[in-house]
């Protein structure tokens, strides 16, 4: 297998002589690759082959992957002073591979010299690309790297083939290795957006950007129908594990690995541990089986007009956004996110500790925790997704509530007076945290859900109403795009172009799009 040999070099083990590198004096060997999800192969056509030694020998320094002879597992075949044509032809003679036999993009040297500036590959744009005459891959436009420029529907025509590859992004985040999440995250955003589904390798010609493993897994499940990888991580136990602890609200893949390590595999012999909770993982562990039931539209509406009323007792003309998955069009979410603003800015500064304080005297707080706002325009940390002031809680709802919803006149009815009968208070955690099954939630009468509540001053709404709208990887790419294309740096409080050395201001989210240059993308089409 092609891939193996590159895998085992990038964790560091002693580098065999690669039996595919058979030229003298080219060999890897030595030189650390960081680009795993690119292998480059030069034509030596027009270039020469001691040109072509030089160039490669220049690659590797930086750590990029160079085959010495057109395999499979090459993704970028570079060349100079080639038409696509004249690469593809000569390829077929000197190795005898036609179009179909494989799925490498055919570049220009512009591409491997701009790289190489860089010092790390550079997503493929159109001006890279050699131009075939009479093939699909140029008559047909190519499909961006970046989730920004894609259009992406909650209607997903490769669900077999992205649920593989989120598997696979699981386990590459539980091993923490953020390279391979992105990668394979990218990879199944991308068949997300394609309007048909993938039944052969030659359908992803138009997509320069998907690594070589992903190229590999999804060959695999079309031609046998499924992946021995995937397959074999589904039933590896420290996967398994770890999923579990971390569907726990508070719980992220350090404790969970930790607690693995430790010995624990079920949620009942971590309950039953003398392990130390935070309190968030506590309410997390106690709430877990309701806030793993799916949150309706109709119950993220109720809660977004409790939150609503709550809010206009103590500022009448606020708004109240519901953001996140719903607003993408979602009819299930894990949360409800809900932005909070005011027309004068500065009216929205605490209005969240009214808010909840007033939501906990109903009984209506299972869970929260305050951040206050950080934000100051000029020392930004990117680490920190954003500085607004927010709430991340969970709720008790009266799920007799949501079945009032569904019939009517409810939005006139007053959703609050009726939430107040006190429910189980906090001397059965226990008991609730054991038995605590969704369907348990209609015999205790309320359900526990997760919320997010955050504030932004009216002039950064349209960018945090961006930032929270989602999904994570759209928001990912359009920073990512903003910082690489454009030399803008975007965050869900401002946008900042650092050419002209300003803020760039903007009243709604298709002013951003404008701003950066983009095609505007409505919500619905933001599930990348
Ligand atoms: N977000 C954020 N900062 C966080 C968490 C989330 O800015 N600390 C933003 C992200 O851009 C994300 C959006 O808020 O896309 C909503 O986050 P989340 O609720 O986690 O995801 P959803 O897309 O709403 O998915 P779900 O339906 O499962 O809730
Ligand atoms: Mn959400
Ligand atoms: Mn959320």
């Amino acid at each position: 297998m092609a891939l193996l040999p590159r895998k085992k070099r990038f964790k560091g083990v002693p580098a065999p002589i690669v039996p595919r590198v058979p030229l003298a004096g080219s060999s890897q060997v030595g030189e650390e690759i960081k680009f795993h999800e690119v292998g480059i192969f030069l034509v030596e056509r027009r270039m020469g082959s001691s040109r072509r030694r030089f160039l490669s020998e220049l690659a590797r320094r930086k750590g990029f992957w160079v085959e010495e002879l057109m395999s499979e597992s090459v993704t970028h075949v570079v060349s100079e002073n080639n038409t696509g044509n004249e690469v593809l032809e000569w390829l077929e003679k000197q190795n005898g591979l036609c179009r179909n036999g494989f799925t490498a993009t055919l570049l220009d040297i512009t591409w491997f010299t701009e790289s190489m500036g860089a010092g790390r590959p550079l997503e493929v744009e159109n001006r890279h690309q050699l131009q075939v005459e009479g093939a699909v891959a140029v008559t047909e436009e190519l499909i961006s790297p970046y989730a920004c420029q894609r259009r992406t529907s909650l209607m997903n025509k490769n669900r077999l083939l992205t649920e593989a590859l989120k598997v696979l992004a699981e386990n590459a985040e539980f091993s923490e290795s953020e390279g391979r999440y992105l990668a394979f995250s990218r990879a199944s955003s991308i068949l997300k957006s394609l309007p048909h589904t993938v039944t052969k390798v030659e359908d992803l010609q138009r997509i320069p950007s998907l690594g070589v493993h992903s190229r590999k897994v999804i060959k695999e499940i079309l031609e046998d129908g499924s992946c021995s990888e995937v397959e074999s991580i589904l039933h590896n136990e420290r996967y398994q594990t770890l999923k579990q602890f971390t569907s726990i609200f508070g719980v992220g893949v350090k404790t969970a690995d930790k607690w693995y390590r430790e010995g624990l595999r079920t949620l009942d012999q971590l309950r039953a541990s003398d392990i130390k909770l935070t309190r968030k993982q506590e309410a997390g562990l106690m709430h877990h089986s309701d806030l793993g039931a799916q949150v309706t539209r109709a119950e993220a509406d109720l809660i977004k007009q409790i939150v609503e009323r709550a809010v206009h007792i103590f500022l009448p003309h606020a708004v109240v956004t519901l953001a996140g998955g719903f607003r993408r069009g979602k009819d299930f979410g894990h949360d409800v996110d809900l932005l909070i603003t005011h027309p004068e800015e500065g009216k929205e500064e605490g209005i969240i500790y009214q808010v909840i304080k007033w939501m906990a005297s109903k009984d209506l707080i299972l869970y929260h925790n305050f951040t206050g706002s950080s934000y100051k325009a000029k020392s930004m940390d990117p680490e920190i997704f954003d500085h607004f002031e927010k709430c991340l809680s969970i709720f008790r709802l009266k799920t007799e509530l949501v079945n009032n919803l569904e019939s009517e006149e409810v939005s006139r009815s007053d959703p609050l007076a009726r939430n107040e009968t006190r429910a189980t208070g906090l001397a059965d955690r226990t008991e609730t945290s054991r038995q605590g099954t969704a369907a348990g939630a209609g015999e205790r009468g309320w359900k526990a859900m997760r919320v997010d509540l955050v504030v932004a001053p009216f002039s950064q709404y349209a960018y945090a109403l961006l930032g929270w709208t989602g999904s994570r990887l759209f928001e990912r790419d359009l920073r990512r795009y903003a910082k690489h294309l454009k030399k803008m740096s975007l965050c869900s409080h401002s946008l900042f172009d650092s050419e002209q050395n300003i803020f760039l201001q903007a009243t709604t989210e298709e002013e951003i799009f404008a701003h950066l240059g983009l095609e505007y993308i409505p919500p619905h089409e933001r599930n990348a």
